[in-house]
């Protein structure tokens, strides 16, 4: 359930009545009344915007914790970096930089950097500010290869399901093409995938990472999965400016999906979604340039079209 609950608290002593804050509030929980500015409203969405453009500093909001914008690995600046004031150059080349890492060394992460990662996917924006998003960390190569192994086992088993073709076609007459689909798209790399790892033990799930971040959502959100990718992509963004690789891994997700007993092992409340795995670690992958994209064609949408009836 999304809370609600008002929590900002403003101290009249410092008030001015400036209105700023009435201003910037989306939920209409703060208005002037006479030379003040009070809580008013009996919901909010505990967004902070009131105290951060008050010049009073007359506001807190005592939902927002304090800690969660507190990093132990870098000094962050609070101060808000107005719109145009960030070098666009810097941040496109950090965004086009970051590469899906299939090469890690054997080096481990430190756990107050998979910390700080998480407070910095939280700086993500969110559905009514609901929050709900859930992080599980993996904070080491032994963690993450016993997470390889439930993966591992849950495969060999869609494999084996996947084998049957009296199964697949069966499923398929009942508008149920998921195991066919799979079948003609992984089942082949998959087999060898899990042949390899029984053989000479090649990671080729978690390419060798030596941690891992799982990202969910408790329940209640009302845009559960688009809140924990936008978290999961700051962290993307953010391990590579602070020397790490990382890499989604779809594959270990769908059985964190698909099977309880698989979300069960790694801790995960059965009430909880799981949306995506990062496998993070240190790079052994060096680049010269960045890699681009695909032919991207954007459409326009103009009210004017539509009058002219083209
Ligand atoms: C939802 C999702 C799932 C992915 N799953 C895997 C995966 O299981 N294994 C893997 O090696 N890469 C995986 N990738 C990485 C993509 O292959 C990669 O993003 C794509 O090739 C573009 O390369 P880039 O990330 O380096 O720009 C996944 C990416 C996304 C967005
Ligand atoms: S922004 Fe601060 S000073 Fe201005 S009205 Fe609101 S509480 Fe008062």
């Amino acid at each position: 359930m999304i809370d609600r609950t008002v929590s900002t608290v403003i101290d009249a002593n410092k008030c001015t009545g400036c209105g700023l804050c009435v201003t910037v509030c989306p939920s209409g929980t703060l208005s002037l009344q006479g030379d003040k500015a009070v809580v008013s409203g009996d919901r909010s969405l505990s967004c902070g915007h009131c105290a951060a453009v008050c010049p009073a500093d007359a506001i807190t909001v005592h939902a927002v914790d304090p800690e969660a914008s507190r990093y132990a690995t870098f000094a962050a600046d609070p101060s808000w970096l107005p719109p145009g004031e960030f070098n666009t150059t810097q941040l496109v080349r950090l965004m086009a930089s970051r590469r899906s890492c299939r090469h890690f060394k054997n080096k481990p992460v430190e756990r107050s950097t998979l910390e700080d990662l998480v407070k910095i996917g939280i700086t993500a924006p969110s559905g009514t500010n609901n929050q709900l998003w859930s992080f599980t960390i993996l904070p080491d190569r032994e963690s993450v290869a016993a997470f390889g192994d439930q993966v591992a086992l849950f495969f060999k088993h869609i494999n084996k399901l996947a084998e049957n073709g009296f199964l697949r076609h069966a499923l398929r007459l009942i508008g149920k093409a998921e195991l066919a689909n799979y079948y003609r798209d992984y089942h082949q790399s998959v087999s060898e995938a899990l042949t390899e790892r029984e053989k000479n033990g090649r990671d080729r799930l978690f390419h060798g990472a030596t941690a891992a971040i799982v990202a969910g959502s408790k329940p209640g959100g009302s845009t559960p999965k688009e809140d924990a990718l936008l978290a999961v992509q700051n962290i993307l963004l953010a391990a590579h400016s602070m020397g790490l690789g990382t890499c989604l891994i779809g594959f270990a997700a769908i059985p964190l999906k698909k099977d309880i007993r698989v979300k069960r092992f790694l801790g995960v409340p059965d009430n909880e979604h799981v949306h995506a795995v990062i496998a993070l670690g240190y790079p052994d992958e060096p680049y010269l340039k960045v890699a681009g994209r695909k032919k991207i064609v954007s459409r326009y949408f103009t009210a004017a079209q539509t009058r002219n009836g083209k």
